[in-house]
């Protein structure tokens, strides 16, 4: 019988890709639990962009000239490996972004407004970030649109026997879900949303920005109609995110943004607008940036996404097991087991920004804060938690030196 298994992730071997794991910063290593917030940048990325700035830097689409060839086939091929990376069906249907977020802006405003009024729902879940949130709820009121949401159990877990519910309220036309919750860790079912959305005649919207550095996706699979995702939190440059959409949707949505490179032709009376992609990606892009996008795919993609998943769910059910070990130490959100390597916890009476300051003197690196969910800090009763994330990087020892640092925070202050 043939035996199939994922190969290992050398975290430690890996480290060596990043020149900060180098680096003392106040006298110490820095332990970089911080990675769901922003991700730090492997050589091969940084070298790649160096050497495209350096050797086959222009504008992109525009010149007749070698170097402007050379940029713009960089800049497009980088464009194929994001669209295969989620495999969407053709690569004009991924529209490269300034972030995550403006993707979903993009799809708030360009689908949004022309496709709903009074009587539609929107709906989006009470652990949605404000960029897959704040769109939604601001496009609902200037259409009239009713703006809904899918409650959350103690858990973080959504409570799915509220769709009924939803649907009777008036025509859904939106379910705006992230994959994976940027605050709880939470692994949200998409493909179960999907189908639900499009028996209500709705588009399924799917913020993959926590999601789409740690695990395989699959557009196709997901049944989604709109995928959005960001570079930096995948070892990336910043400035530049993907926005996937079907086709058809595409095709029938007003631009985003207006000006040059979006156009077909311009006259005093009227303008007309250019094919896919090129339609929604007004202006000069992030050339550069769009390059690193691909080289940091190429990296993630080398290492084996299975392997990425594997190691940080180790290092999940390892950091709440030693957490678990606090009984001061409150931790929120799902079990290991429907959780990406996400960790939100707090110190009881202590506020969540005294403990990162703590751990930062002991060189260890966590976000603390509402994490942009401000809803769902609402409906935990908190204003706000320390969160730990993980990546391909992070080593256990780091989760050690959290665990030592949490225990002089309890010293401290506790
Ligand atoms: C779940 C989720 N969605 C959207 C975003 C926004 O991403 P960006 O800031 O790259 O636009 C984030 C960033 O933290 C996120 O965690």
């Amino acid at each position: 019988m043939a035996v199939t298994t994922t190969p290992a992730l050398d975290a430690q071997r890996l480290r060596a890709d990043f020149a900060v794991f180098d680096e003392l910063i106040n006298g110490k290593p820095v332990a970089y639990l911080d990675s769901a917030s922003s991700t730090q940048k492997p050589r091969q990325v940084l070298d790649t962009m160096r050497d495209f700035y350096e050797h086959s830097y222009a504008n992109v689409h525009r010149g007749v000239y070698r170097l402007s060839e050379r940029a713009t086939e960089g800049f497009e091929h980088a464009r194929r490996k994001v669209a295969a990376y989620v495999n969407a069906p053709s690569e004009r249907e991924l529209i490269f972004t300034r972030s995550a977020t403006e993707a979903l802006n993009l799809v708030a405003y360009a689908w949004g407004l022309v496709n709903l009024g009074p009587g539609d729902v929107v709906v989006i879940t009470e652990l949605e970030h404000h960029a897959n949130f704040v769109p939604w709820q601001f496009v609902a009121q200037r259409t009239g649109a009713s703006f809904r949401h899918i409650p959350i159990d103690d858990r973080g877990e959504l409570q799915l026997d509220s769709l009924d519910g939803l649907a009777r309220e008036g025509r859904v036309k939106v379910v705006a879900n992230n994959l994976v919750s940027n605050s709880l860790g939470t692994i949200n079912p998409i493909e179960r949303l999907a189908a639900w959305a499009h028996e209500q005649g709705a588009i399924m919207v799917v913020d993959a920005a926590q999601a789409a550095p740690h695990r395989a996706i699959d557009v196709q699979a997901l049944g989604c109609d709109f995928l959005a995702f960001s570079s930096h939190k995948l070892c990336g440059p910043s400035g530049v995110g993907a926005l996937w959409g079907r086709r058809e949707l595409l095709e029938e949505m007003p631009p985003f943004n207006l000006g040059g490179e979006m156009i077909r032709s311009v006259a005093l009376e009227r303008t007309t607008w250019n094919e896919l992609p090129h339609k929604f990606e007004a202006g000069t892009p992030a050339i550069a940036e769009a390059v690193g996008f691909g080289a940091a795919i190429d990296y993630v993609t080398a290492i084996g996404l299975e392997a990425i998943e594997r190691h940080e769910h180790e290092l999940l059910e390892f950091a709440m097991g030693r957490l678990a070990e606090l009984e001061w130490v409150e931790v929120y959100g799902p079990p290991p087991e429907r959780r990406a390597g996400i960790v939100s916890f707090n110190v009881e009476g202590v506020h969540p920004h005294d403990v990162a300051q703590i751990l930062d003197w002991e060189g260890v690196a966590v976000r603390a804060g509402h994490h942009c969910t401000q809803p769902l800090m609402t409906r935990l009763g908190i204003s706000a938690t320390s969160r730990a994330s993980f990546y391909l990087y992070t080593v256990p020892e780091e989760i050690d030196r959290l665990v030592a640092g949490l225990h002089k925070v309890k010293e401290a202050l506790g």
